[in-house]
């Protein structure tokens, strides 16, 4: 194995992010060391259960963790209470226990359902994330928000519920395909706009040198954030830049826009929103940058569409919304606003 790279969260929970090459192999030795003998459910889909589930799988006995696996179709439309109820049910008959954990495999959508089932199977077990697109890797896998979507929207029924342990082997990223891989690359972008403008510059032209690199740095910053308001109350929304615009061009389209294509053109209108307030127009690098990466920036809602969306999103408070805008490259800031004058916004950056 090259060089393992080690994150370690405070939060409700105290855990460690281990990066690098080879992890995979290594899940069993680690997750005894984390959790000592337990019957481990690995969850995850069938694209990543054919990559690297037989891995996982082996590494687990080899360290004497007589694991089970449940697989389900990947893609968005799996994560819903039905498949959690079937992973639920798949768990009581094979008898697991509190003493027991669940393992997600895969993307966010093993991440967060596995997360969620892990909050709820007997009032809690353990869960270990073993991110393999890199927006689990950044953003997902790190911070306890699970969920799974509902017929009234997305993510609207979870719970917070930190991992005991995450395991990022960045060989997994290899085999995504270039539009899933771009997808996280608008989520590193978001942390360099957010929160560090040296992350910022280092990715801002293609292709990144050092994924482990980008990798832990995001993941600290996320670590920063979350332990600084781990239940979403306030600085935590930050992470949202780009999100408000983004969930609402990605429910429109019907989720056929990807999560990171909308939150690249969520970013670009945040950029122009925060510019139309006078607080410092960072739109030129913003664009270029995501450009870079292939993103269309494109946005075929209108204001009043977007604005329809953005009331239902489930942070809200009533009569008001909080965008996040950049105020300089590395800081944004959280500005309530009525809904009123987020209307007025949309309007004025529609162009
Ligand atoms: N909990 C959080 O804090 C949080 C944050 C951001 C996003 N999310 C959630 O994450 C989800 C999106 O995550 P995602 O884009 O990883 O989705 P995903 O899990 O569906 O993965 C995308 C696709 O990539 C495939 N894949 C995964 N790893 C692969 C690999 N190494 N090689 C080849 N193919 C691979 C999957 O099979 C899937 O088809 C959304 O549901 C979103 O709501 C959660």
């Amino acid at each position: 194995m090259e060089h393992i790279c080690k994150v370690s969260v405070k939060a409700s929970k105290d855990y460690d992010i281990l990066i690098g090459e080879g992890l995979l192999d290594a899940a069993g030795e680690q997750v005894r060391r984390v959790l000592g003998t337990c019957r481990p459910a690995v969850l995850t889909d069938d694209t990543v259960d054919a990559l690297y589930g037989g891995r996982v799988l082996r590494s687990l006995a080899a360290a004497g963790l007589d694991a089970c696996k449940f697989v389900f179709p990947h893609g968005e439309g799996s994560k819903n209470l039905g498949v959690m109820a079937s992973f639920l049910d798949f768990m009581a008959e094979h008898r697991l226990t509190r003493g027991d954990a669940v393992i997600a495999l895969g993307g966010g959508v093993p991440g967060d359902m596995g997360g969620f089932a892990a909050a709820v199977f007997l009032r809690g077990v353990p869960c270990v994330q073993i991110p393999t697109t890199l927006l689990a890797a950044v953003d997902s896998s790190v911070g306890g928000k699970t969920a799974v979507d509902i017929p009234a929207g997305k993510n609207l029924a979870g719970a917070f519920h930190q991992p005991s342990l995450v395991l990022c082997d960045t060989k997994t990223l290899d085999t995504l395909p270039p539009d899933i891989l771009r997808d996280g690359f608008a989520e590193v972008v978001k942390y360099g706009v957010i929160l560090d403008e040296d992350l910022f510059s280092a990715v801002s032209v293609p292709p990144v040198q050092d994924m482990q690199a980008v990798i832990r740095r995001c993941v600290e910053l996320k670590r920063d954030v979350v332990g600084a308001d781990e239940f979403d109350r306030g600085t935590r929304q930050l992470l949202n830049f780009g999100h408000t615009v983004g969930h609402a061009i990605e429910q429109l389209s019907g989720f056929t826009v990807s999560h990171g294509s909308a939150v690249a053109k969520g970013m670009l209108r945040a950029a122009r929103m925060g510019a139309a307030m006078g607080l410092g127009d960072f739109t030129a690098p913003i664009r270029d940058t995501l450009l870079r990466y292939g993103f269309d920036l494109s946005c075929p809602y209108t204001p009043e569409e977007l604005f329809d969306v953005m009331l239902n999103d489930k942070k809200r408070l009533p009569d008001t919304i909080t965008l996040v805008l950049p105020e300089r490259m590395g800081h944004c800031g959280l500005y309530k606003m009525p809904v009123s004058r987020a209307l007025e916004l949309l309007k004025a950056t529609a162009s």
